[in-house]
């Protein structure tokens, strides 16, 4: 794994105590009941594996993969889903927990395809969030970290599946 082209953007320090606020957060909003806590695959093992840990309390874990219709760097917002939730989420307070949001085509698509199932509640957790990108509306209700419209790499993301083991988050300039 080449490191050569990476400058550390996030560290992993920053990630730690951001993720502790977004966890009082969500605790202080959704009270401390069951949530229901939906990772997308696969961007978003990392992130929600620190942050259902600082959350505590009762909580669920479901999974959630999708693939994109069309390939590319960009997302049209048309997925697949290859693997769904293993259980029903009518009436739950339900968390969607992402890597990051560029379009937030996908985001948005999976939201809505989701609240079709009736949870009480569905909010969108971001550990990134490129505003600049954006090409639909969607309310993110839980944001880690705002950045530029860089691709970024570490904590979950990839480049063609590497990198996602770094411990931080860095920019990747080929
Ligand atoms: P979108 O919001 O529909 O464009 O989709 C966001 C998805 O694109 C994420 O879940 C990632 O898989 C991918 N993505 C977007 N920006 C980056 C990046 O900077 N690094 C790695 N993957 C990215
Ligand atoms: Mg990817």
């Amino acid at each position: 794994m080449s490191e050569e082209h990476l400058v550390t953007l996030i560290s992993e320090e920053q990630i730690r105590r951001r993720i502790a606020e977004l966890a009082t957060e969500i605790r202080d909003d959704l009270g401390n009941g069951v949530i229901t806590c939906i990772g997308l695959l696969k961007g978003s093992f990392i992130f929600l594996s620190d942050l259902v840990r600082a959350m505590g309390g009762p909580l669920r874990c479901e999974f959630l993969d999708v693939v994109a219709y069309h390939g590319g760097t960009r997302s049209s917002g048309a997925v697949r889903i290859t693997a769904d939730l293993r259980h029903p989420i009518e009436g739950q307070d339900c968390l969607l927990v992402v890597d990051v949001i560029d379009t937030a085509r996908t985001v948005a698509y999976l939201k809505r395809l989701l609240e079709v199932r009736s949870p009480r509640s569905m909010k969108v957790c971001t550990l990134l969030d490129k505003p600049s990108g954006h090409e639909t509306p969607l309310e993110i209700a839980y944001k880690g970290f705002t950045i530029a419209d860089n691709f970024v790499v570490g904590y979950g993301l990839d480049l063609n599946e590497i990198y996602r083991n770094l411990p931080y988050i860095a920019t990747y300039s080929p």
